[in-house]
């Protein structure tokens, strides 16, 4: 049996790392091992998620929660390669784009151990997200890169990456979404909100670029409160925005809004009973963007770029801002939205297809 660490961190890693995990669980050569940096630790971040996804508890836990950058960067390298020296693992895959995924790269560099990343090739070229930074820091020292999309293979070829690194094997947040895709049909969370399917816009915010400052905040909670007068809205606020909220005094006027509903984060499937029945989605979140592509939902995407181009090319995505949110509300509200396809190997076969890649460079 060889032992494959499976890093996660934060809220979106693990609906990443779950299928991973269940996959090699049914081999009778691999023996996942899950590693929690916990770089998010609230509950509905972290351990709710997890109990969702069927995950057991992590067989490591560094506990390095929040910091700044280099803080959280540094201690979770101080912390993983502790582990590494003690239980050295033979592959290490990392997820995504958050400092814990970089910093185990790192880690595992530096020590020859082989490093795999999942969810590779993505550019949004905006070197001022630290989540560009850390993709492109992962890509340039992984081993083997796992693409969601071709416009991954594409940007890592342009960087010179050797094609033989590469394996295309699809969007795995998907096969979460189609594990639990009855469990997340049958949660109460829309009725107990007192929501009807297809009558009401969720939104999430997240991005730094949008909560840390106010002159950003404040017309994108404006916006909002123009949107609830079209249709209920239902706002999902990551911790960092709450605080955002509270520090500009934008939180009272938010929840005034009488059709507007601010609730704290939720776990994997209540959180998912809230998408599925959305009209709309109102986000700057990367999975956001995957997920309302795969459901065919209208997504409008507060960012002045995307990672993930192909939700606008072939999905339901569109990039906007605080002064264009209205009008692109009511042209989803009238009809005038393409309906979207699913882009290739978003599937929920996508564990499968990292499980045979991975079996093939292992025995190579
Ligand atoms: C991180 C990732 C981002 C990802 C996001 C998903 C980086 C650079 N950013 O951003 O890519 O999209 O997670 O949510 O890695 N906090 C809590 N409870 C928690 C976790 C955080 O209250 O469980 C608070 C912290 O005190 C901190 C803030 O939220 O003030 C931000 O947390 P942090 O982990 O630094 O980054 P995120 O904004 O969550």
């Amino acid at each position: 049996m060889i032992n494959i660490h499976l890093i996660a961190a934060a809220r979106p890693n693990f609906m990443k790392v779950a299928p991973l995990y269940h996959e090699l669980k049914k081999t009778d050569w691999a023996n996942p091992m899950l590693v929690h940096t916990g770089q998010h630790y609230d509950h509905n971040m972290s351990d709710a998620i997890l109990q969702d996804l069927k995950v057991p508890a992590p067989d490591f836990h560094l506990g390095v929660g929040s910091g700044s950058h280099a803080e959280q960067t540094g201690n979770v390298m101080i912390a993983y390669e502790k582990i590494c020296l003690e239980h050295r693992p033979d592959w290490i895959v990392v997820v995504g784009d958050v400092n814990s995924t970089a910093a185990c790269a790192m880690v595992g560099a530096k020590l020859w151990i082989p490093v795999v990343h999942l969810e590779a090739g993505l550019r949004s070229r905006d070197r001022s997200m630290p989540e560009e930074i850390n993709r492109l820091v992962t890509d340039a020292i992984a081993d083997v890169l796992w693409t969601p999309s071709a416009d991954g293979d594409e940007n890592l070829l342009a960087e010179g990456v050797s094609a033989d690194k590469i394996d295309r094997i699809g969007n795995i947040m998907i096969d979460s979404f189609e594990m639990l895709h009855e469990t997340i049909e049958a949660s109460n969370s829309r009725e107990d909100l007192g929501l009807s399917r297809g009558d009401y816009a969720m939104v999430t915010l997240h991005r730094p670029s949008n909560v840390d400052a106010a002159e950003s905040l404040e017309p994108i909670v404006d916006a909002l409160l123009g949107a609830a007068r079209d249709l209920p809205v239902v706002f999902v606020a990551h911790p960092r925005t709450i605080k955002g909220l509270e520090r500009f005094g934008l939180k009272d006027r938010l929840a005034a809004g009488k059709n507007i509903k601010l609730l704290e984060p939720l776990p994997y499937v209540q959180f998912m009973n809230l998408v599925v029945g959305a009209r709309l989605v109102i986000t700057d979140s990367g999975g956001l963007q995957e997920e309302t592509t795969y459901l065919g939902i209208p997504c409008l995407t507060l960012r002045e770029n995307t990672e993930r181009p192909i939700t606008v090319t072939m999905g339901t995505n569109k990039l906007v801002n605080a002064g264009t949110l209205d009008e692109n509300l009511q042209a989803i509200l009238t009809g005038d939205w393409p309906a979207g396809a699913r882009p290739p190997l978003w599937d929920g076969k996508t564990a499968e297809r990292a499980v045979a890649a991975l079996k093939r460079r292992s025995e190579s």
